[in-house]
């Protein structure tokens, strides 16, 4: 039997027999759900990341995300089969490594790939023959094999042979209550047979269905286009509730008439734009490798401008209809009190990565007007990366006497908790960007309520 396939076998066996011990690189909203899901399901998991506070709180067991069951961490960390740690030591002790590292833009809004490289370096350092690598963060097609396989080789051992290499796509939909990492079908791809095998076999163990794809590019591609599917049939939504309020119909009417559709057609909702380190991410990777390769993406970018500025344009909508006559034209929202309900960039979900909310705020008060937010995931903003002047601001708290301060309320993320019905008896005006009014049924008299 030579090296390799002992190697393969051994793996495989270790695999099956939960046995197998696994490393997550980074435990944000995509490495924490997937370490705690390999954990659940009989693995020995340790968590690397670099956030001393993160590491901290989860060894005490506390609830970092917020929509994961209450208990899931403590009772995973009180098994003694689960911990976080800072010491990239512990990755050499792993035999499956999952790299979950953030994969943001830079400042001219291309690919940043510098956690990807760095933590393809902190497990070269570590590497050992044996090992199955898979990267999970949301990257370019060509960037395992291209990017990460040389900085992992750069030692000597070769994938494929001495280690093993693959790509899985994240799926993760933070707050979604139907859908989480365990069954979500899991598209896995290698550029190896042995590497395809062996990341197939683990991933089946841990969620409902692994999905093999013939090469690490392809699997890359797959997240790519998925989010770029999105991005263009959300900026094409948002462009049909204009035309289609310049008609006087109600979009969401229309759009919940057509889903009734058994085929071609899947429904999109209007929002207040697109957020999250996801959705707006991915299309600009795709576009920004297209044009390395030499092809366009023209739909693709101008999705991805026409969702940029949506909330611009809604400023613009709310200031026509909250200004008086004789406002200042370039500030007409001055003297308004706006409060905006929802800074987070989705539903029930504690962050606020490019949230559309917070662009929107800022362009109410290049208008003139003063802002506030209720937000019940963010009592006080103190971690807003993309804009630091807006730490310390408060989350209002939403009562009667509170919303009589507001010339209007503007629903942006429509979180669960709120009371919506407070909302419709005491706003001097609503402006409503979810359809959140109609879809719980209730009614705001006197025309207070505008669609936007
Ligand atoms: N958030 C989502 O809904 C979602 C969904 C699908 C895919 N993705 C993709 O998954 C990847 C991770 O996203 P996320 O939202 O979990 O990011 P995140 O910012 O929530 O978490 C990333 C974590 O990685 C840690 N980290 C960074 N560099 C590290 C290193 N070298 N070593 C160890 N830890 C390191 C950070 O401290 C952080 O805790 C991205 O590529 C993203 O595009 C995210």
């Amino acid at each position: 039997m030579n090296l390799e396939t002992s190697h393969h076998q051994a793996l495989r066996q270790r695999i099956a027999a939960r046995d197998a011990r696994v490393a997550v690189v980074g435990l944000g909203y995509v490495g924490l759900p997937l370490a705690l899901t390999a954990h659940d399901k009989g693995f020995d998991t340790t968590g690397l990341d670099l956030n001393p506070q993160r590491v901290a709180r989860i060894n005490q067991g506390a609830q970092v995300l917020s929509y994961l069951a209450p208990d899931r961490i403590a009772r995973a960390v009180d098994s003694g089969r689960f911990r976080a740690t800072q010491d990239a030591a512990a990755l050499a002790e792993a035999d499956i490594i999952l790299i979950c590292v953030p994969t943001p833009l830079t400042d001219s809004q291309d690919p940043d790939m510098r956690f990807v490289a760095a933590a393809a370096e902190t497990v070269a350092q570590h590497l050992r023959p044996g090992q199955l690598v898979v990267l999970e963060s949301s990257v370019w097609p060509g960037a395992t094999t291209t990017l990460v396989q040389p900085l992992l080789e750069a030692r000597g051992l070769r994938a494929g042979v001495d280690f093993f290499l693959g790509f899985s796509p994240e799926r993760e939909d933070p707050g979604n209550d139907k859908f989480d990492t365990q069954n979500i079908p899991k598209v896995v791809g290698a550029d190896d047979p042995l590497s395809l095998r062996l990341i197939e076999e683990f991933y089946r163990t841990i969620v409902t269905r692994a999905v093999p794809v013939s090469s690490t590019a392809t699997a890359e591609a797959v997240k790519l286009v998925e989010n770029s599917f999105r991005t263009v049939n959300i900026a094409l939504v948002n462009e049909l509730k204009t035309a289609l309020d310049a008609m006087g119909v109600d979009v969401w009417e229309v759009i919940d008439a057509a889903a009734t559709k058994p085929f071609g057609f899947m429904p999109f909702y209007p929002g207040p734009g697109i957020g999250g380190a996801c959705i707006p991410v991915s299309p600009a990777y795709l576009a920004w490798r297209a044009a390395d390769a030499g092809a366009d993406t023209p739909i693709i970018n101008l999705a991805r401008s026409s969702n940029d500025a949506v909330p611009g344009a809604l400023a613009r909508r709310m200031a026509e209809r909250l200004a008086p006559d004789d406002a200042d034209p370039d500030q007409p929202l001055t003297g308004q009190r706006i409060l905006l309900m929802g800074i987070a960039y989705k539903r029930d979900v504690e962050d606020t990565r490019r949230s559309p909310a917070l662009v929107l705020l800022q362009e109410l008060e290049k208008l003139g007007a003063r802002v506030d937010y209720h937000d019940p995931f963010f009592p006080r903003l103190s971690e807003v990366g993309e804009y630091p002047q807006l730490a310390g601001r408060e989350s209002v708290p939403l009562t009667a006497e509170n919303l009589n301060r507001y010339g209007a309320v503007a629903v942006i993320t429509d979180h669960s908790a709120p009371d919506y019905a407070l909302v419709a008896r005491e706003a001097a005006m609503i402006f409503d960007t979810r359809n959140v009014f109609a879809k719980k049924g209730i009614e705001v008299s006197g025309g207070r309520l505008v669609k936007l």
